[in-house]
Order: C-alpha cells, then structure tokens, then sequence
C-alpha cells in the first residue's frame, strides 16, 4: 500500500526512480491540442446521416486510430456518478483500500501503482491503477470494491451502458469495413475489463509520465478522461494532446482491431502526461476477445493484391507476449507478422 503514488506523494520533490530517460521524457514543449481528433455526434447514426457517421468513424479509425464521441447515449448524470465515485474510492483512508490493493497479478479485481511488472521495471509510473473484470457481470460485482457503498450499483450501470456504446460503434465500424452485422459481437468481445487510473499532482511533469507510450492490447476501448487534460496520441512523428471535452468519450482502435483489419484500421500510440495542479482520474473500459478466440485478419479485409499481414493465433499468447514485452509499442506485433 505504501508503494501507491496517492500514499506519499504530497509535498515531496520526485523520486529518481520516477524519472525517465531524456527520449522519453515529456519535456517542457508545449504539445498543440488539436481539434484535429475527429468528433463523431453518434445521435446522427440514428438518422438519415447515419451512412456519412459510418465514414467519419472509419475514417477517424483510419487515420488516427482515435475519435472522440458526444451524444452517445450513456447520461450525463451516470458519468458524474460514476467518476465520482471512482474519485471517492482513491480517497478512502488507506484501511478502506487494503484488502483491494495486491502485487498479485492473478487477482482479478486489484489496486496496485505503476505497472504490472513494478519490481523490474526500469522507471516507475506516476498513477495508481485499480482494475477489474465486468462480464459475466452476476458474478464480477462480487469481487469489487465495496465501498464506497454506492460503487458496485453505479459501476455495474456503467459498465452495461459502455458495453452498449462499444458494441454500437463496433457494429458502425463492420459496417464501414463491409463486414457482416454483429461481426465483432460473442468471441471477439466477450472480455469486458474496467481500469481506473488515478494521476495524483506530481511535482516535475515534465521528468515522468502517467502512462508512457504503448498501444492498447484489446479490441477497443471506450475512455472517459475526466476533465483534466494529459491524453497525448503520437501522429506522424509528432504528439497531440487529446482535448477534454464534455461529455464525450474517447474512442481507440487496439491491436486486434487493427490485426482483424489486416493493418486498415490502425491502433495508435499513446500516453498520459501529469500536470502539477489537480488530481486526474480517468476510466478505460476495454473490450477483448475471450482468451481463446483466434484472431486473424478477416478473408474479407485482405484486398487481392495483398497477403495476410498477421498469422492466426489465440488473444491470450498474445496478452502474454504484450505483458511481457511491458507493452512495447515496436515489438509487441512481431511474432504474429507474416513478412512477405
Ligand atoms: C490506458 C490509457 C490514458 C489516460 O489506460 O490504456 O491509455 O488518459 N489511459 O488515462
Ligand atoms: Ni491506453
């Protein structure tokens, strides 16, 4: 417990081992916050627009391999609840927090800081992280925190509203590629996982990072940031802060998403920065394949003139390739490659 940045941070300067190497370091530039992160009004899939909303999203899927998503259905009120409530939870006196905090990776629902691998890794993480599955839910909600006392109610409602939004994008998404309704439906997103990251203020921002770069390892993630910036997309060579804006989801294509897609789709690099004035608490809720569903690139998706740019294999090699390469961004899809 002790290890978790929200236990000692205040009023300290930062720890060495909390500072990155120059490369990878934030540094002092100011990053643009570009408009240019496509903004999709899902309310208009409804309509009449719904063809030209099917292109902006494929597009965005395309380019970026972000967007970010306003009138998406899930309500105002909900998303208040539920990132107070995730607030509330870092703000418990430590005992309310211990019997959720473990260095356990198997334990399904956990709070620990920094990264999985926190004993061997090079530099530390400036967040805390508490995870847990969501699906099958009957059994999930068992496992969760249980205080603050309003957390299992309220999380379980969100977490049936972002799986209805991941599905409905995911569904606007096959139909842009041309695949078949409810393609990415059962297998391929069986797995639902909820992270909670808490970025306590940090006395050097431009020394260390909340989460460094790495791409998601899923299918695709639905993120609320909150309002407080730090989200950073890395695009041709450059990094772009991803705008906070309100209400809106963040939307991002994962590894298998751009595997399935045979390299269409493409999952972009990220990172969280830190800020040194307020506390940043943000919600990814990640859609996987189960562990054993094959993925390969669809038949469909791999044009004439092109060959598979990936073997089938089952997501949980995957998983365990990605966690032990901690996520490296360049490495992680090199032994599923096929090189022509
Ligand atoms: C993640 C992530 C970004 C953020 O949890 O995978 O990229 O802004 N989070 O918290
Ligand atoms: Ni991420």
């Amino acid at each position: 417990m002790e290890k978790l940045v929200s236990s000692w941070f205040s009023n300290k300067t930062l720890p060495q081992s909390y500072i990155f190497p120059p490369e990878a370091r934030p540094g002092n530039h100011v990053i643009p916050r570009c408009n240019t992160i496509p903004v999709v009004d899902l309310s208009k899939a409804l309509a009449h627009d719904r063809i030209f909303i099917v292109q902006q999203i494929l597009k965005a899927s395309q380019e970026f391999g972000f967007f970010q998503v306003v009138n998406h259905g899930v309500p105002e009120n909900l998303v208040t609840d539920t990132m107070n409530v995730f607030k509330e939870f870092f703000e418990l006196p430590a005992e309310d927090k211990a019997g959720i905090y473990s260095e356990d990776l198997k334990r399904p629902c956990r709070l620990y800081t920094s990264s999985s691998n926190y004993d061997h890794e090079n530099v530390h993480l400036w967040r805390d992280n508490l995870r847990h599955p969501c699906h099958p839910l009957e059994d999930c909600i068992k496992i969760w925190p249980q205080k603050p006392t309003r957390y299992r109610e309220i999380v379980a409602t969100y977490s049936i509203e972002a799986k209805k939004l991941g599905l409905r994008i995911l569904e606007l998404l096959s139909e842009g590629l041309g695949l078949g309704s409810g393609f990415f439906g059962d297998k391929l997103s069986e797995s639902l996982l909820l992270s909670v990251n808490h970025y306590p203020p940090c006395p050097d921002p431009s020394l260390t990072l909340g989460v460094s770069r790495h791409c998601d390892p899923n299918l695709l993630t639905i993120l609320h940031q909150g309002d407080v910036y730090g989200l950073q997309v890395f695009k041709d060579g450059e990094w772009i802060g991803v705008e906070p804006l309100h209400n809106a989801f963040v939307v991002n294509i994962g590894h298998q998403l751009q595997i399935i897609s045979n390299n269409k789709l493409k999952s972009a690099e990220h990172r969280a920065v830190t800020n040194s004035r307020v506390a940043r608490t943000t919600v990814a809720f990640f859609i996987n394949p189960s562990d054993d569903c094959v993925i390969e690139p669809d038949k469909s998706l791999i044009d004439t003139d092109e060959s598979p740019a990936y073997k089938p294999f089952q997501f949980k090699e995957f998983l365990l390739n990605y966690s032990s390469l901690m996520g490296n961004p360049e490495k992680c899809l090199e032994p599923f490659e096929i090189h022509a």
